[in-house]
């Protein structure tokens, strides 16, 4: 099959298109015949040679994909040839196959073609899991994100506005800023140009966000537990502004406060697949009926890998880019 490969680590350049092993279908596995793939920050740093694939994990680029079921393998029931999905992946999905366990497969939403489908399962896995799942966002709560007009913000900013929660979002330009009121924000603050801490704390009337859903890391760490209310919940699930950086103890014991930090990738297959049947569950609904959709701002076709590098490594582009692969 055809695959992108990184020919070593470095810039958009080292994508390239090769000739790889076609996958196989172990037991509890299907292969997908890939229709779509979706970039993500994480396939940026492993180009770059900072972030390697777990073991036993595909070292072809890429973390989810749409397709169809090309092959199962012992023990999977419920998924049969033809069937259209998308999946959660391990890596592997810039490629024309992929293998993946059966619980990692979620149907194609109601209404959402199967491209479209390519930019749901990350944005979706890593939302639902961390501001529901794990931080416990409640209708009335207010929620930060930050990147409101990014892959995951924009999916955070449509998921949260619809399950009643009152969102603020960060974004870098008044244009992006706009299109996240569109997707639900009610507070949007220019990062560039305004303190998110203050503006917080003005438009909740000194409450502060109940959930933050972070991107930055060490840069917003103490800024993000100043902007939380009593009781609030931290959730980091990027390093954008760095891994390392200094945490006033004492305010976040003051507020009873929490800091959760998750990785989608790394978690076992049944962590994986829990989280994906439960989206299926919760968001899948919201997907078919129109209230959430998926994102796609930019697609190129598979061989044009490096440009869609490119393109998120610029922060010119907004909600998800995608690769057309067949
Ligand atoms: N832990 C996990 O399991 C997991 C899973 C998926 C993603 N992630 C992480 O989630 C983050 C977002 O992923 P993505 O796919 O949405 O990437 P993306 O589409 O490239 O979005 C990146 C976002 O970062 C924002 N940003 C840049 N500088 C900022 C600043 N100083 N303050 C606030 N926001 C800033 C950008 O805002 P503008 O465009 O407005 O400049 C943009 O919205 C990444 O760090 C990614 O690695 C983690």
């Amino acid at each position: 099959m055809r695959a992108i490969v990184a020919s070593g680590p470095g810039g958009p350049e080292v994508l390239e298109l090769a000739d790889v092993p076609d996958p196989t279908a172990g037991p509890g596995q299907v292969v997908l015949d890939v229709a779509a793939t979706a970039i993500n920050r994480a396939d940026l740093l492993q180009r770059q040679g900072f972030y390697p694939p777990p073991p036993g994990a595909s070292d072809v680029l890429g973390l989810e994909c749409s397709g169809t079921v090309a092959a199962v393998g012992e023990g999977v029931t419920g998924w049969d040839v033809g069937d259209a999905c998308c999946a959660l992946l391990a890596g592997g999905g810039y490629a024309e196959k992929v293998a993946v366990p059966a619980g990692q497969l979620m149907p194609v939403p109601a209404g959402v073609s199967l491209a479209d489908a390519a930019a749901l399962p990350e944005v979706a896995c890593t939302v639902w899991s961390n501001v529901f799942m794990i931080a416990r966002l409640q209708p009335e709560d207010w929620f930060l994100v930050h990147g409101g007009a990014g892959g995951i913000g924009s999916f955070a900013i449509q998921l949260a506005s619809a399950l009643g929660a009152r969102v603020i979002t960060t974004g870098g330009s008044a244009e992006k800023l706009a299109w996240c009121e569109e997707l639900g924000a009610e507070v949007t603050i220019d990062y560039r140009e305004q303190d998110f801490v203050a503006e917080v704390l003005g438009a909740t009337d000194g409450h502060g966000a109940d959930v933050i859903l972070d991107n930055m890391g060490a840069k917003y760490l103490g800024r993000n537990v100043e902007a939380l209310a009593t009781e609030g919940r931290l959730v980091i699930i990027g390093m954008q502004g760095g891994t390392k950086g200094e945490l006033d103890v004492g305010v976040l014991m003051r507020k009873r406060g929490a800091v959760i930090s998750t990785a989608l990738r790394s978690r076992p297959v049944e962590g994986k697949s829990a989280i994906c049947a439960s989206v299926v569950e919760h968001v899948w609904p919201l997907v078919a009926d129109g209230t959430i959709r998926p994102v796609v701002g930019a697609t190129y076709p598979l061989a044009d890998a490096a440009q869609a590098h490119a393109l998120m490594e610029s922060g010119e582009g907004r909600g998800k880019v995608l690769l057309t692969v067949s």
